[in-house]
């Protein structure tokens, strides 16, 4: 199945070079350009430098019903869900834990549940549904230790993974291992992705839900990434206080752990809904099925941890704490499996693609002085 979608990426794209209307839209167009002959590293590169615009799409005169059947986005998502499953590892979590929304809210049900039975048969003195109030009342429900040792183990699993599949992905989309240590095309793949230069589409922005050019999926996107770096650093400030400081969560509404958790907690809800709702309401015909499967599995689960998140701020005085804990615990634990081989992973192999293309086109810059 890769083989026959690979071949026909390569077809559509034989066809764009040819034509090269799309040139200014993105950074797609002038990489193919530069490498003419397609092999399957090379369409693994192009298809995650596309931010799937949909600007190429609706400029296209040779998309359906013409003959040529030209659908840039489609074949190049199709292409990209494929990545990101054949660089996971192991191959079984990948099948287990690839994709869809349903699957990631029973799984974090499930691992709620196990949490939840864990806290009632571990920590005896404090009853699941049960007041626990005053300092460390997280830790009477789940010791520190167990928080500490399974969210650390999942921290370097994902990571280890992560950094094993975009070293296999730099190899196939043929990266010079010296390339990668580029400051200069570092910085400017940071830059772009800071941005998101190319959900900019024509310079109006990307084409969603519909055919009118619109800066809203781009400002959607950097709520959900910037609050969830928020959110991250709301942990390691709580990790500063109690390690360093010697104070002990829970933290009140004025600290900086709650203020930073809170912010990014919102801007991850809105940001994720209203993805949702875009999604739902765009033109389907230029993307490709599975991966829209596995964006709404993405979506779930950062709005599952987020929207959890909050609840157990707002519940933590009630009798509900030791629910809420468990349903949020199990809903990050689901995200932190996840990562690797779902669609979290797309910031690893979008990152190096741009680095690639910032590389390779200083290069070309160079040779043509
Ligand atoms: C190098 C960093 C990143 C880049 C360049 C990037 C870029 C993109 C692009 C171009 C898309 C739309 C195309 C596609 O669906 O693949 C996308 C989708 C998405 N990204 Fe990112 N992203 C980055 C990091 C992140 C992070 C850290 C998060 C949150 C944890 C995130 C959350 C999402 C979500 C939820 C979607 C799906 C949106 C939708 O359904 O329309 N991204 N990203
Ligand atoms: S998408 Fe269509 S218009 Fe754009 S370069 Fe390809 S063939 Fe030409
Ligand atoms: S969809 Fe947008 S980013 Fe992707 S190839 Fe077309 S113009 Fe480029």
């Amino acid at each position: 199945m890769l083989t026959e979608l690979l071949e026909e990426a390569n077809r559509q794209l034989t066809i764009c070079n040819a034509c090269r209307y799309c040139e200014g839209y993105c950074a797609v167009f002038p990489a193919l350009e530069i490498r003419r002959e397609l092999g399957r590293g090379d369409m693994v590169y192009l298809a995650n430098l596309c931010h799937d615009c949909r600007a190429c799409y609706y400029a296209c005169m040779y998309k359906p019903p013409h003959e040529f059947a030209i659908n840039i986005p489609e074949v190049l998502s199709a292409v990209r869900e494929q990545t990101y499953s054949r660089y996971g590892w192991p191959q079984f979590m990948t099948r287990l834990l690839g994709s869809g929304a349903l699957r990631t809210v029973v799984t974090s049900l499930v691992a709620a549940l196990l949490i939840a039975a864990g806290i009632a048969l571990f920590a005896p003195n404090h009853r699941i549904f049960g007041v626990v109030t005053g300092p460390e009342s997280f830790y009477q429900l789940v010791p520190f230790l167990v928080l500490v040792s399974v969210f650390s183990g999942l921290g370097v699993y994902v990571l280890a993974v992560i950094v094993a599949s975009g070293l296999k992905f730099w190899r196939d989309t043929q990266g010079r291992l010296r390339d990668m240590l580029s400051l200069r095309a570092l910085r400017a793949a940071g830059a772009d992705t800071l941005q998101l230069r190319y959900l900019r589409g024509g310079g109006e922005g990307c084409y969603y839900p519909e055919d009118v050019p619109s800066m809203a999926r781009r400002t959607m996107h950097s709520l959900v990434f910037y609050g969830f770096l928020l959110d991250f650093a709301a942990t390691v400030s709580a990790a500063v206080l109690q390690d360093f400081l010697g104070v002990l969560p829970p933290y009140p509404l004025l600290s900086v752990p709650v203020m930073l958790g809170v912010t990014g907690g919102v801007m991850m809800v809105v940001g994720t809904t209203a993805l949702v709702r875009l999604k739902q309401t765009s033109d389907a015909r230029p993307s490709s099925p599975s991966m829209v499967v596995k964006d709404y599995g993405f979506l779930a689960a950062l709005n599952l941890v987020a929207t959890t998140g909050l609840l157990l701020l707002a519940l933590r005085d009630s009798p509900l704490l030791g629910a809420a804990l468990a349903v949020h615990l199990g809903s990050l634990v689901i995200l932190f499996l996840t990562m690797p081989y779902g669609k979290f992973v797309h910031f690893a192999y979008r990152y190096l693609a741009l680095v690639q293309s910032s590389v390779e086109s200083r290069r070309t810059e160079q040779w043509g002085d």
